[in-house]
């Protein structure tokens, strides 16, 4: 099987005054990428940074971490470049932000990122399938993109669930009130990217929360792979 557990922590709900130190502590302990949410006050009624930002937390950080941006922005093509520049890995734009995905696609490979793909709560998981083929990954957002510390919405799990079973080797991401609560649902229908804010940052103990988002994860990969 092509993919495996990823964690990648959202570092929204960290103390922003401290951002470099909180992503290093989130891959000191166990995080496998780190989830960066960029907000414009216009695609969603919050506002959080941009690629200033990024560029120097990518100093700060050093190459290792891996940048999966999190572009909840209207005219997301205006920040491709801008992004790639700043040190970013995976560019994951909303498919509600465009009307030319294709385009987009390119031009975030062009720029020497991978291509990420989310869709909001109503959004279709059909509107999202004529681009599974050329993107890296799908994100199928479990809240309303805006804010951290949402409830987790169960009823998104059937788009994870068909999209496993359409494209078996692609990347699915669920972002929003995911934790140890609700993992086992977005393992059991089959995401493999986890992202995990309030759960994990608000933690005592955010290894072990990280550890058992993955091994949630792990043994529901595992398990669909014996049942093939
Ligand atoms: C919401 C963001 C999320 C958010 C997740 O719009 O995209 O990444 O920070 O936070 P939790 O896990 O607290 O819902
Ligand atoms: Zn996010």
């Amino acid at each position: 099987m092509a993919y495996s557990a990823k964690i990648g922590p959202s570092i929204l709900s960290s103390d922003l005054s401290c951002l470099g130190s909180e992503c290093v502590r989130m891959m000191e302990c166990g995080a496998d990428y780190l989830h960066l949410d960029v907000m414009d006050g216009h695609f969603v009624p919050n506002l959080t940074f941009g690629h200033p930002m990024v560029e120097c937390l990518r100093k700060s950080v050093g190459q290792d971490p891996f940048f999966d941006m999190h572009m909840m922005v209207s005219r997301p093509e205006q920040w491709v470049k801008p992004m790639a520049a700043a040190g970013a890995n995976q560019y994951t734009f909303h498919l509600e932000a465009t009307t030319n995905p294709g385009n987009l696609i390119k031009e975030i490979r062009e720029s020497g990122m991978k291509v990420g793909l989310a869709i909001k709560p109503g959004t279709t998981v059909e509107e999202l399938a004529p681009w599974a083929n050329q993107i890296d990954m799908a994100l199928v957002m479990t809240v309303e993109p805006g804010f951290g510390g949402q409830k987790f919405m169960e009823d998104m799990m059937p788009k994870v669930s068909w999209l496993r079973s359409q494209f078996p080797s692609l990347d699915i991401e669920v972002d929003g009130g995911v934790g140890p609560d609700t993992i086992h649902k977005c393992a059991e229908a089959g995401a493999n990217m986890i992202v995990s804010g309030s759960a994990v940052i608000g933690s005592d103990d955010p290894r072990s929360v990280i550890a058992l988002l993955r091994t949630a994860v792990s043994e529901a990969i595992q398990k669909r792979s014996l049942d093939r």
